[in-house]
């Protein structure tokens, strides 16, 4: 297939995909927990440290210098969130004194993307993928927000950090146009793809059960 129309063929099955994530309705009215944004915002942290981390990890190995200057783009933009979420966290009356948002240590979904080595697997799992998931998420969450009556919270996600997670997204897509252009290639970018939902998924199910959190942003 054709990379072109092989990146439309994942755009279009997305959807589906990515709906897996969305807590179903009952589940959202039964559960326990605190899900003031406050509390939420301190795991957004760890999503953004992690994501700026992975973006640098992959730099010097990247085979262009248009995708290491991505890639570089990519890791200030996440570094930028972690700040302006931080701020945020301060106007809500929680200092952060002593929280370090990797004691509880890296993702599995880190791990795995940390362990990957074309970039055609980064780029369908890093920016395609979990960018695509972070849309979704932090969709749900502004509305979250909104009910919350925080609606500068909501703002910073409306309109400074989704755009930039919506590009990352697209930067992904783009590099995938490029990468994906033979059938070995596109069968990595595909499980690649495959692995980041399920981890994802794995995490959402986890956050919940343990700490009864859903409707955390994602980065
Ligand atoms: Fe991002
Ligand atoms: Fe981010």
């Amino acid at each position: 297939m054709d990379s072109t129309a092989f990146v439309q063929q994942l755009l279009r099955e997305n959807d589906e995909l990515l709906a897996r994530l969305r807590p179903a309705q009952t589940l959202i009215a039964e559960a326990g927990g605190d899900l003031a944004p406050k509390r939420l915002l301190r795991f957004a942290l760890k999503n953004e440290i992690e994501a700026t981390e992975i973006a640098a990890l992959w730099i010097p190995s990247a085979g262009s210098t248009r995708l290491k200057l991505a890639l570089a783009r990519q890791a200030g933009d996440e570094a930028r969130h972690y700040r302006l979420i931080e701020e945020r966290l301060g106007e809500l009356g929680d200092d952060l004194a002593g929280f370090d948002p990797l004691a509880s240590g890296y993702s599995p979904l880190f791990q795995y993307l940390g362990g990957l080595k074309t970039d055609v697997e980064r780029v369908a799992a890093g920016q395609f993928t979990r960018e695509a998931i972070a849309l979704v998420k932090n969709a749900q969450f502004i509305e979250l927000c909104e009910k919350a009556g925080d609606d500068k919270t909501a703002r910073l996600y409306r309109e400074v950090i989704q755009p930039d997670e919506r590009f990352h997204h697209e930067l992904g897509a783009r590099f995938l146009a490029e990468l994906a252009a033979d059938d070995g290639s596109q069968a990595l970018a595909r499980v690649a793809r495959l692995r980041t939902l399920e981890l994802a998924e794995e995490l959402q199910s986890l956050a919940y059960e343990r700490q009864k959190i859903h409707h955390a942003p994602g980065c």
